[in-house]
């Protein structure tokens, strides 16, 4: 019977051994292995056998197993090796690679992130402040009485609460004194939203960067040198800065600010880049009303604020003629700045 374990391994090896596909080979596993094969039929014989020949069949029995379950590896491994091969063997890896589009920076992005690196290397702060702001933040606050034209129904978004769309990021100022004691330098640039006829200079959401900087002996001067120094960086150390009078509810005095460039293929000419001022010590008051304290104390300090467009400022910084190629993302247009 040792014998006849061993002519079915023989034959089982040499079954296995010819199955070409898994399939074949699926068949031979039945055949050997299955509850109906040889194997366990010799197995059924055991207890007609003595003792002695008993634990000799048992050996035989687990050498044609292990011999078996070996080929059966053996073979599932070598087919699967040979149709991984045959998958790749029509990959030329010498073909060229399809192009990666890559993307890139955003026009406006680019000028705000050079804005901001200037700005940080005079020491100012980032600053952030909700775009869904308060009547209080956006207007109060900043000494804008109810019956300005700022806060009509046709020039701003309002929602149902009462809150609005900010209409500028001069709202950051007030979150930042609610929250910080002075000294206080910060920027903050954002969205802020307002009820504008669209065209080539106006869209109802654009962006604006916002200054802030409070101390004890904040002067007119330190605004100017600032700006100034600020409008060079951006547009050339020859760049013309101009500071007309101007009135906002914030800060007294105010200004406009003027820039001389050359649009390209233009005559030199002047044009209004932010607004400006000294902060009104209404503004203080209120801050301090806010607060419940005194650490904005319109006796001991100043300081100055200042407001842009940072449209505006890529517009003029690429020759964009109008506002809305900033928002469409079409890529004919975007690829220009990549
Ligand atoms: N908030 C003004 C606007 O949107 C811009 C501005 C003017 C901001 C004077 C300031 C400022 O901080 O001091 O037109």
């Amino acid at each position: 019977m040792t014998e006849q374990a061993a002519q079915i391994q023989t034959e089982a090896l040499a079954a296995i051994e010819a199955a070409s596909t898994e399939a074949a080979l699926e068949d031979a596993r039945v055949k050997f292995l299955g509850k109906k094969s040889p194997l366990n039929a010799l197995a059924g014989e055991m207890r007609n056998l003595s003792n002695e020949e008993k634990p000799k069949l048992g050996a035989a029995l687990n050498t044609a197993r292990t011999a078996i379950n070996a080929a059966l590896d053996a073979s599932k491994q070598k087919l699967q090796d040979a149709a991984d091969a045959a998958s790749i063997a029509s990959l030329d890896v010498t073909m060229p690679a399809r192009e990666l589009p890559v993307g890139a920076l955003h026009p406006l992005s680019i000028v705000k992130d050079r804005a901001i690196q200037i700005l940080r290397r005079l020491g100012f702060a980032l600053a952030d402040g909700p775009e869904i702001e308060t009547e209080f933040h956006c207007f109060d606050a900043l000494n804008t009485p109810a019956d300005h034209p700022a806060r009509n129904d046709s020039d701003t978004f309002y929602f149902d609460s009462g809150k609005l769309l900010r209409t500028h990021t001069s709202s950051v100022q007030v979150r930042t004194m609610e929250k910080q004691e002075p000294p206080i330098k910060i920027i903050a640039p954002g969205s802020a939203y307002r009820r504008d006829e669209i065209d080539a200079t106006h869209l109802s959401v654009f962006n604006q960067l916002e200054g802030l900087y409070v101390d004890s002996d904040v002067r007119l001067s330190d605004l100017k040198g600032t700006l100034e120094f600020f409008y060079r960086a951006m547009f050339g150390d020859k760049t013309e800065v101009r500071f007309r009078p101007h009135f906002f509810p914030f800060t007294e005095p105010s200004f406009e600010i003027d820039v001389k460039l050359q649009v390209k293929g233009e005559e030199p000419k002047w044009i209004e880049v932010a607004g400006c001022g000294m902060v009104d010590p209404a503004v203080f008051s209120a801050i301090n009303e806010s607060r419940g304290d005194q650490a904005f104390d319109p006796t001991k300090l100043t300081g100055y604020a200042f407001g842009m467009g940072l449209d505006r400022l890529a517009m003029i910084q690429y020759g964009i003629k109008d506002i809305r190629l900033l928002i469409e993302n079409d890529t004919r247009f975007l690829r220009q700045f990549a």
